[in-house]
C-alpha cells in the first residue's frame, strides 16, 4: 500500500466544523490519515452538533488528530491563539439558513461579516509574524461562500466575475464576508481565496433545510410545506463532493481567486419532492402549498469550468446521493429526533404554523 500524498497545508483550523458541511470536511479529511491535524472552532449554535464528529471520536487514530474548541469566530481573543498554530484556516462557520435570516437578520451580520473580519485580522497578524521570521509562512485563508451571492439567476450560469446581487439577509451577509476576504488579498497581499458552493444535501443535514425537513416529516406522515408554486430551481450538490472540492481548492487553488462549486444537478423543488416521496413510498397528498418565502430566489446556476480546470470532478450522481441520504435518515432517527425537539418546536411554530393553517393542496 502506498502512503497518502502529503498535503501542502497540514495543520488546519476548521471553523464551523460541527455543522453539516464542515463536519463532513473534518470526517473525510481525517479518514484519509495523511498526517493532517485539525482544530475545530465552533460556537455550537443550534446548528452545531458534536454527534456529527462521532465517527472521528470513535477512531483513536483520527481522534488524536482532532482538537475541538467551543468558541465564536467573532471573538478575537479566542481566535488569535488558534490561528497562530495552523497553516490554513477554512471558514465554514456561518448562520446558514435563509428563513432564519428573514426572521432575525442580526446574528447573520455578526457571524457572516464580523466573524470573517476577526478571522482575517488574526491571519493578518500571523502574516506580520511570518514577515518578521517568527513563523515559516503566513496562513492561507479559505472562505466557504455560496452561489446565493449571485442572486436569482433567471437564465444561463453565473461565472466567478459576475456581479453579486444578493437578495436575502443571509446572502447579503455572505457577500459582505467574501468581499472582505478579497479586500485583504488586494490590500494586504494575504493568501486568501473563496469557494461558492451550490445547494448541498446529504447525511447530517440539519432538518430545517428542504431535503431533510421533507424526509423527516414524511417519515412521520406530517405535512410537507412547499413554498409558493414549488417551481424554484436549485443545483443539488452531494455533501462529500462539496467538502472534497473545498479541500481541493485549499490545496491547489490560486490566492485571490474565487471558485464556483456547482453540481450540474438542477431540479425544481417539486421534482426533488417527487423523488423523495417515491424513495420513501409516501403519497403526494402530504405536500401542502404554503405562503412563499419573502424575496424567494427563483433559480441558482453556476458555471463550473474554472474548478474543472483546477482538476476537480464531482463523484456522486443525484439519484444515488438522494437514495443514500434517505437511507441515512431512516437509519439515524436518534440523530434527527434529538434535533427536532426542544427549541426546534418554537422555531417550527414560528416558521410554519400560520403557513400550514392557511395552506392548500399542492396539486401535481
Ligand atoms: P450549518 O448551519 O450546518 O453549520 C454552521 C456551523 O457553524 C455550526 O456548527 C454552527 O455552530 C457554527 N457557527 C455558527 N456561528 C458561529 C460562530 N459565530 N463561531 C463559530 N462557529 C459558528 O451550515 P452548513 O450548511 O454546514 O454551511 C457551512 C458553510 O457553507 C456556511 O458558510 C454556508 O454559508 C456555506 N454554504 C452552505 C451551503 C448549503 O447548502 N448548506 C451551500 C453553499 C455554501
Ligand atoms: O444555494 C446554496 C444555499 O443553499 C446555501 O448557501 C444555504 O446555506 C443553504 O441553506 C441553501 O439555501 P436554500 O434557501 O436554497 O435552501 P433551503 O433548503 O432552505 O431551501 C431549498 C428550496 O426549498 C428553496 O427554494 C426554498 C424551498 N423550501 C425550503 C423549505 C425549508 C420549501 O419549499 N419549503 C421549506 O420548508
Amino acid at each position: 500500500m502506498t502512503a497518502p500524498a502529503s498535503p501542502r497545508f497540514r495543520r488546519l483550523l476548521v471553523t464551523g466544523g460541527a455543522g453539516f458541511i464542515g463536519s463532513c470536511f473534518v470526517r473525510d479529511t481525517l479518514a484519509r490519515r495523511d498526517g493532517t491535524t485539525i482544530v475545530v472552532l465552533d460556537k455550537m449554535t443550534y446548528a452545531g452538533n458534536r454527534a456529527n464528529l462521532a465517527p472521528v471520536v470513535a477512531d483513536p487514530e483520527q481522534a488524536a488528530h482532532l482538537t475541538f474548541v467551543v468558541g465564536d469566530i467573532a471573538d478575537a481573543k479566542a481566535v488569535a491563539p488558534l490561528v497562530a498554530g495552523v497553516d490554513a484556516v477554512v471558514n465554514f462557520a456561518a448562520e446558514s439558513h435563509v428563513d432564519r435570516s428573514i426572521l432575525d437578520p442580526e446574528a447573520f451580520l455578526r457571524t457572516d461579516v464580523m466573524g470573517v473580519h476577526v478571522l482575517l485580522e488574526a491571519c493578518r497578524l500571523e502574516q506580520e509574524r511570518a514577515r518578521k521570521g517568527d513563523r515559516a509562512a503566513a496562513p492561507r485563508f479559505l472562505q466557504v461562500s455560496t452561489d446565493e451571492v449571485y442572486g436569482s439567476v433567471e437564465t444561463g450560469a453565473s461565472r466567478e466575475g459576475d456581479r453579486l446581487e444578493p437578495r436575502s439577509p443571509y446572502s447579503a451577509a455572505k457577500a459582505g464576508g467574501e468581499l472582505l476576504v478579497n479586500s485583504y488579498f488586494v490590500t494586504y497581499g494575504m493568501d486568501a481565496l473563496v469557494t461558492r458552493g451550490s445547494n448541498t444535501y446529504g447525511p447530517y443535514h440539519h432538518p430545517e433545510k428542504l431535503i431533510p425537513l421533507f424526509i423527516t416529516n414524511a417519515i412521520d406522515d406530517q405535512p410537507l410545506p412547499l413554498y409558493g408554486d414549488g417551481l424554484q430551481r436549485r443545483d443539488w450538490l452531494y455533501v462529500a463532493d462539496h467538502a472534497g472540492a473545498i479541500g481541493h481548492v485549499l490545496q491547489n487553488g490560486r490566492s485571490g481567486e474565487v471558485y464556483n462549486v456547482p453540481a450540474e444537478n438542477e431540479r425544481t423543488n417539486r421534482a426533488v419532492v417527487t423523488d423523495l416521496l417515491a424513495l420513501l413510498d409516501k403519497p403526494w397528498s402530504l405536500v401542502r402549498q404554503v405562503e412563499d418565502r419573502a424575496g424567494h430566489d427563483r433559480r441558482y446556476a453556476m458555471d463550473g469550468s474554472k474548478l474543472a480546470a483546477l482538476g476537480w470532478t464531482n463523484g456522486m450522481k443525484f439519484e444515488d446521493g438522494l437514495a443514500a441520504t434517505v437511507d441515512w435518515y431512516l437509519a439515524h432517527e436518534d440523530w434527527w429526533r434529538a434535533i427536532k425537539s426542544g427549541d426546534w418546536n418554537a422555531y417550527y411554530e414560528r416558521q410554519y404554523a400560520a403557513r400550514l393553517a392557511s395552506s392548500k393542496e399542492a396539486g401535481r
